[in-house]
C-alpha cells in the first residue's frame, strides 16, 4: 500500500498511523535526561521562562503537567547549563523531526498540490515545535483529558509509560503504545481543511496506571512535534465534529 493510502486510511479508520521513528534511541534518552534536570530546577526559575510566541524556548505548567517547548526562534537570555543542555539535546531531535515531518508533506502533494506552501514559516510564525510533557504524579485526580490536537499533524517521538488511548470518537479509542523505533502520526483539526474530509483528528487521552509511575513527582514523560498551516482560522469543535462521528 502506497503511503497515500496508508494514511488516508489510517487516520480515517483509526485515527492515527505508526511509523518509524526518526529519533535516535540515544538522543531520546538523553533529551529526557535534560528535560527531568530542567524540572527540578526552582518553579521562580523556571516561571521566566513563560511562553512568548517568539522565542526559543518556553515552559508553561497546568493541571498537574509541566511543558518545555523548543523551536527555532529569538534566544532567551538566561545563564543555566540546564537549559543550555537541554536546548543541545532539543534542538537535535527537532532537526530530525522537522525533516521527517516535511518528508510526509511531501508525500502528499502528489494528491494536494501546493499543500507543503501551508507549512512555510510565515509572518513569524513558526509551524513545527518540539514539546516536552511531564505529567505529574495525580493522574488519577486530574486525568489528561481526551482531546483532538490544535494543529495539522502531531507525531509522537517517545513515550515513557503506556496509557495513550487513540480512535476518532469517544467509543473507538483504545490505547496504543508504539515500540522504540516507532512513532505515532495522528491529524489534528486543521488537517481537513489542506486534505480530505478521510484526514480525520485523532481523539486521544491518557488513562494512566498510577503503578507505572517514574518516581515520586513523575508519572510520564512524553515527547512530541507539532506541526501546524500558519494561515486560516482553527474550526471550532462543532465544525469538525458532528453526531455520526463524534459521540459521547
Ligand atoms: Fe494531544
Amino acid at each position: 500500500m502506497d503511503f497515500f493510502s496508508q494514511i488516508s486510511k489510517g487516520f480515517k479508520e483509526n485515527g492515527y498511523l505508526i511509523i518509524r521513528s526518526p529519533v535516535k534511541k540515544e538522543d531520546v534518552s538523553e533529551a529526557i535526561d535534560n528535560f527531568v534536570n530542567f524540572l527540578k530546577l526552582p518553579d521562580s526559575f523556571k516561571n521566566q521562562l513563560s511562553p512568548n510566541l517568539e522565542s526559543n524556548i518556553n515552559y508553561s505548567e497546568s493541571e498537574n503537567k509541566e511543558y518545555l517547548s523548543y523551536s527555532p526562534g529569538i534566544k532567551r537570555n538566561i545563564n543555566s547549563p540546564e537549559i543550555d543542555n537541554f536546548i543541545l539535546s532539543a534542538e537535535k531531535i527537532y532537526a530530525v523531526a522537522k525533516t521527517a515531518m516535511q518528508e510526509i508533506i511531501i508525500q502528499l502533494e502528489k494528491q494536494f498540490p501546493g499543500i507543503h506552501k501551508n507549512f512555510v514559516p510565515h509572518h513569524n510564525v513558526n509551524p513545527y515545535h518540539l514539546v516536552f510533557m511531564k505529567y505529574g504524579k495525580d493522574l488519577e485526580k486530574i486525568p489528561a483529558r481526551p482531546h483532538y490536537d490544535k494543529c495539522a499533524l502531531t507525531l509522537l517521538l517517545s513515550e515513557t509509560n503506556p496509557g495513550l488511548r487513540i480512535g476518532i470518537n469517544n467509543k473507538t479509542t483504545k490505547p496504543v503504545m508504539a515500540a522504540k523505533n516507532q512513532a505515532i502520526l495522528m491529524a489534528g483539526v486543521r488537517m481537513r481543511s489542506i486534505t480530505n474530509q478521510d484526514f480525520r483528528p485523532g481523539w486521544h487521552e491518557i488513562a494512566h496506571d498510577r503503578k507505572n509511575n517514574i518516581n515520586e513527582n513523575i508519572s510520564r514523560i512524553s515527547i512530541v512535534f507539532f506541526a501546524d498551516i500558519t494561515e486560516g482560522p482553527y474550526p471550532t469543535f462543532s465544525e469538525f465534529t458532528n453526531s455520526i462521528e463524534y459521540s459521547d
